[in-house]
């Protein structure tokens, strides 16, 4: 552990931080449009339950590691293991799928800044369906728009990390955690007083049997998890690392925890009741937000207000994200390279930004889009073709983080000595009962949960007849 080694100014702050990793395009975004497709409260009470028992015990042992190690992902797996130990390969994953992640959710929080500027300009006032999926469908497969914003998003996010921990990741969640919040109150707000509010609660938090399928919906929700949570990749490695060793683990990571929840529960009552209140379907899937939305704003009084409003909160929510996964690929080159900070950034972020290039141009052209998807289709089958933008996320959200988690909990529950990991785990908490509960879930609730996940990807309930209909 070198004598310099940053640490967050406080505990909010370092709370702040990591509430901002995990609030993302996961919670406004993807939260709401995955609820909608399975149907509304089944999925969301299955969620819960997953986010209680497999999320935040691996929140507490990512946390765990980077405060005992003081350290980044890889040289703090290899301090808590014997010289050599392939377990290393956990730290590099994820330094790999900080790379992978931030490439695509860079083209997405861009979106969400062209649409700030759109609602700003009025821009959805009086169009019908049509037009607004127009400016979708022509914007994404625009390369020049994509790639500024792109570029422009993937500039402020390192702009931010180059300040460092203290100056740059917590002042900056410091600002922008509160007035998402803020902002979040006032949609809420503004959305109980429609009259979509009553039948939004009741497709979240009322039981559906419609669209709801227990297999699929549990695996979806499972999976959700850990990239809602920034779980997987070492996030809450590298921001544990620069918590001081008698931080309270437990109260810190219940309250990330809760704070992601809430948020992505407010944001379904933000959408819901707008996408009720004018009478569309709340399963749009991935352009509830970017189609359904818009079409409902320009039908709506002082809608281009809301819509900036509701675009700002989602690129907030974004950049803090962004921020967090560019800090995994930077701290990695600073600690194990010596790297100084502004290089290690400055470098990442330019590799990030290449390797986003593709899928800011895979909406529509043949290079990236559509003469892609008919290659991958070899691999994911005829008609399941995916775009640039399709095999990254799918890669990393459905296998890497995952893959990830798992064997981050089976390194805690396992391979830690038992002494480290119980010393860890008390030192300033008042909650050291919990102590045995949190090694169980670790060690038997965790991997099964993910290993049905991947059972699930390669079609193993498909085979034996579990799933579907
Ligand atoms: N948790 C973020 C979201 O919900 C995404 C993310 C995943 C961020 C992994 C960091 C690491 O959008």
């Amino acid at each position: 552990m070198s004598e310099t080694r940053p640490q967050w100014g406080s505990r909010v702050g370092f709370i702040l931080a990591a509430a901002g990793s995990a609030v993302g395009l996961g919670n406004i975004w993807k939260f709401p449009y995955i609820t909608g497709e399975n149907g509304g409260g089944w999925f969301v009470l299955i969620y819960l339950v997953c986010i209680a028992v497999i999320g935040l015990p691996i929140m507490m042992a990512e946390i765990f590691i980077g405060r005992t190690a003081q350290n980044s992902p890889v040289g703090a797996i290899r301090s808590l293991s014997r010289p050599g130990s392939p377990w290393i390969g956990v730290g590099w994953l994820g330094v790999l799928t900080a790379f992978v992640i931030l490439s695509y959710y860079s083209v997405i929080a861009g979106w969400a800044m062209h649409y700030v500027f759109l609602s700003v300009e009025g821009g959805f006032a009086g169009l019908d369906k049509t037009q607004v999926d127009t400016i979708f469908a022509e914007f994404s497969a625009d390369p020049m728009r994509s790639v500024f914003w792109h570029v422009l998003f993937m500039f402020i996010t390192f702009a931010i990390v180059v300040g460092g921990v203290k100056r740059g990741v917590e002042r900056s969640a410091r600002i922008l955690m509160p007035a998402l919040c803020l902002m979040m109150v006032a949609l809420v707000i503004h959305s109980i007083g429609s009259d979509g509010f009553k039948p939004a609660l009741d497709f979240v938090f009322a039981p559906h049997n419609e669209n709801f399928h227990w297999g699929p919906a549990t695996l979806e929700a499972l999976g959700h998890a850990f990239f809602t949570l920034s779980l997987g990749m070492g996030a809450m490695i590298t921001y544990g690392s620069y918590l001081k060793r008698d931080d309270d683990l437990v109260t810190t990571s219940v309250t990330v925890c809760t704070l992601d929840t809430v948020i992505a529960l407010l944001a379904c009552m933000v959408i819901f009741p707008i996408i009720f209140t004018y009478g569309m379907e709340p399963d749009a899937g991935p352009g509830l937000v970017f189609k359904s939305l818009p079409l409902a704003f320009g039908k709506m009084a002082g809608g281009a207000i809301w819509a900036t409003v509701f675009f700002l909160l989602l690129t907030f929510a974004a950049l803090t994200s962004g921020i967090s996964l560019l800090e995994v690929a930077a701290s990695y080159f600073i600690d194990e390279r010596g790297w100084s900070r502004f290089k290690a950034s400055s470098i990442c972020a330019a590799v990030i930004l290449l390797m986003g290039v593709p899928t800011a141009l895979s909406a529509g052209t043949k290079l990236f889009g559509s003469g892609f998807a008919q290659m991958t289709s070899i691999v994911f089958g005829e008609n399941n073709g995916k775009d640039w933008f399709g095999v990254f996320d799918y890669i990393s959200s459905n296998w890497m983080l995952p893959l990830g988690g798992l064997f981050i909990s089976l390194f805690v529950a396992w391979r830690v000595s038992g002494e480290a990991r119980e010393r860890g785990f008390k030192s300033g908490t008042k909650f050291d009962r919990m102590f045995w509960g949190w090694v169980f879930l670790l060690r038997f609730i965790v991997p099964f949960g993910v290993i049905a996940v991947f059972l699930n990807l390669i079609g193993f309930f498909d085979l034996i007849g579990l799933t579907g209909e």
